[in-house]
């Protein structure tokens, strides 16, 4: 049998990520959006792509969560983008009050699934939904570590003229521009990259992955990155499905892993059919150490906004 996934956000990174969890072949997919008909028209046009790929994974999209009852996995892209005028405390209070009532919806319908978040704030938004679920922290993680390495390995690769695929890194902490690339353990071919590349290099390329994101907005003018996006929540789907026991970056809730509690932030993980089945700890150095501190730091101001809009009702 065929796994069943849920991706609600019909948008770019949403619809995209449909797309590409259709095309592996392995899994039928429901799409949810609260825009009417939008959802339904994006999964039918994926659908009638099938005689062509050759898939016979069903595609549906939905305005309600009945259709995707007993889910697997659900992702949750579902938000608003940062608009002009709006504050980032106004942008997180809307994107929270959309995951809370996603995940209300999600748990209702698969009790017993596995949660992917993705809106943004990343980090913000999977303590939002994983305190919401009620479920165990293995069943709730985010997705930005593999994004960001992605940048990173990308920016290197391109550097030393190298296949992009034995460039390996390592991206510590939230998913912001205080982000913590382990320039320790990122490797070309298994050779640290600092015995290839001067130091100045790397901080521009450090740099320039911290404000990744960034990047791809200027130059869009209008919404942000979904292909690579896209693309690493769909890796993330598959080591889960597919019990591949992926050692990757994520954001998952820490209980004093790293020094740091009750809180979530991206660490490397073991993904496999369990969601979240190990938290992989490594020694940090006290300046690597003190960076994923000020990182959380900037995650627990988020969370601190997050829980007295909760506590006064305006949540
Ligand atoms: N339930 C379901 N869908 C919703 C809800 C809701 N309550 N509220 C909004 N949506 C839908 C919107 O209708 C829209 O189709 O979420 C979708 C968001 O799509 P886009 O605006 O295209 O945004 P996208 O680029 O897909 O990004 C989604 O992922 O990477 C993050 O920062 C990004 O937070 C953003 C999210």
């Amino acid at each position: 049998m065929r796994s069943k996934v849920t991706v609600v956000g019909a948008g770019n990174v949403g619809a995209t990520t449909a797309l590409r969890i259709q095309q592996l072949g392995y899994a039928d997919v429901v799409l949810v959006d609260v825009v009417e008909d939008l959802p339904q028209g994006k999964g039918l046009d994926m659908l009638e792509a099938g005689p062509v790929l050759g898939s016979d994974a069903r595609i549906t999209g939905s305005n309600s969560y009945q259709e995707s009852a007993d889910s697997d996995l659900v992702v949750i892209t579902a938000g608003i983008a940062r608009r002009p005028g709006m504050s980032r405390d106004d942008l997180l209070l809307t994107n929270m009050r959309i995951t809370s009532s996603v995940t209300e919806e999600v748990v209702k319908y698969s009790p017993n699934c596995i949660i992917i978040a993705v809106t943004n704030p990343l980090d913000a938004m999977v303590q939002n939904v994983y305190e919401t679920s009620g479920f165990p922290r293995n069943r709730v993680f985010g997705m930005a570590g593999i994004l960001d390495t992605a940048r990173f390995r990308t920016f290197i690769a391109q550097e030393l003229n190298v296949s992009f695929e034995d460039v390996q890194a390592l991206v510590l902490g939230g998913h912001g521009d205080d982000m913590v690339p382990l320039v320790r353990y990122t490797t070309a071919g298994g050779i640290p990259i600092r015995e290839l590349m001067a130091e100045e290099k790397i901080d521009q390329l450090v740099r320039r992955t911290r404000e990744g994101g960034g990047e791809i907005v200027a130059l869009l003018k209008e919404g942000s990155a979904y292909y690579a996006p896209s693309a690493a929540i769909t890796q993330m789907v598959e080591a889960v499905l597919l019990d591949k026991k992926r050692i990757l970056p994520c954001c998952t809730y820490l209980e004093g892993e790293y020094g740091i509690n009750g809180l979530c932030v991206g660490v490397p993980v073991k993904l496999g059919a369990g969601g979240m089945e190990q938290i992989i700890q490594i020694r940090l150095t006290d300046e690597e150490r003190a960076a994923l501190n000020h990182s959380a730091a900037s995650v627990q101001e988020l969370v601190d906004v997050m829980h007295r809009a909760k506590g006064d009702g305006t949540g």
